[in-house]
């Protein structure tokens, strides 16, 4: 693959992509043309094309993708062709939530150990993981290859927690406290705020109701 750099509005649309293309492939389907992924997506057909030529295409003109093959590249084109060890720090109501959910898993994404700050959570039981103290986080963090953090706990302590898991060797950072994390450039962070899906949820009610939609 060319090594150019790919619009984020692409990148964000290739999960999407990759799930869809995980059920037609659990379905048993082999090939599927751009005109039959817009109908099932709901995306225009050119989208796509122009969407997958930012990797070479995956198709043949007139012979549609195959959904196994197109499936594998777009999974490692997101990563998923390994796994990546994971740590939540926070066991509080998100951080538990998350760790409970195991269709993560399933995709590779191995939660490995969770962390707080509050003794009367240490060993505690989330699933098979113990909630344990922050101060054996480092050791973890490096003994068990941790590249992912999983970030669940108030703003006012992030940034000084993200630095101690930079300093740790983490490569990525799943950040849910509400705050810009001050980090070097090496290392990524997905900021997720729920919030902003829904306040795009009450805009587009707004936009319904005042007739903008037909
Ligand atoms: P919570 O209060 O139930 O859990 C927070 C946990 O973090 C507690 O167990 C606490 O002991 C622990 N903690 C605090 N400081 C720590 C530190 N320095 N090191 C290790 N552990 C520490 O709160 P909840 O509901 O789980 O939310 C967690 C955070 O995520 C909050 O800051 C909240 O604002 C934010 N949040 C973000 C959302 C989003 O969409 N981005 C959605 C919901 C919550």
């Amino acid at each position: 693959m060319e090594n150019k750099e790919i619009s984020q509005a692409v990148i964000s649309r290739l999960p999407r992509y990759f799930r869809y293309l995980g059920e037609l492939k659990d379905e048993g389907i082999e090939r599927i043309s751009s005109q039959e992924l817009s109908a099932i997506m709901d995306v225009t057909a050119s989208q796509i094309r122009q969407d997958f030529n930012n990797f070479g295409g995956f198709g043949q003109q007139g012979y549609g993708y195959k959904v196994e093959y197109l499936y594998e590249e777009i999974g490692k084109i997101l990563g998923l062709d390994r796994t990546h060890n994971l740590i939540i720090i926070g066991a509080g109501n998100l951080g538990q939530a998350l760790a409970n959910y195991m269709n993560f898993e399933r995709r590779g994404f191995l939660f490995q150990g969770i962390f707080d700050n509050n003794p009367n959570l240490y060993g505690k039981k989330i699933r098979d993981m113990e909630i344990r103290p922050m101060e054996e986080m480092e050791n973890f963090v490096r003994e068990h290859n941790i590249d992912i953090a999983v970030l669940t706990i108030p703003k006012t302590s992030a940034d000084a927690v993200a630095r101690r898991l930079v300093d740790n060797g983490i490569k990525g950072i799943w950040n849910f406290a509400h705050v810009d994390l001050d980090v070097p450039k090496s290392i990524q962070v997905e900021n997720v705020h729920l919030s902003d899906s829904l306040m795009k949820l009450t805009y587009n009610i707004n936009r319904f109701e005042q007739g903008c939609y037909s």
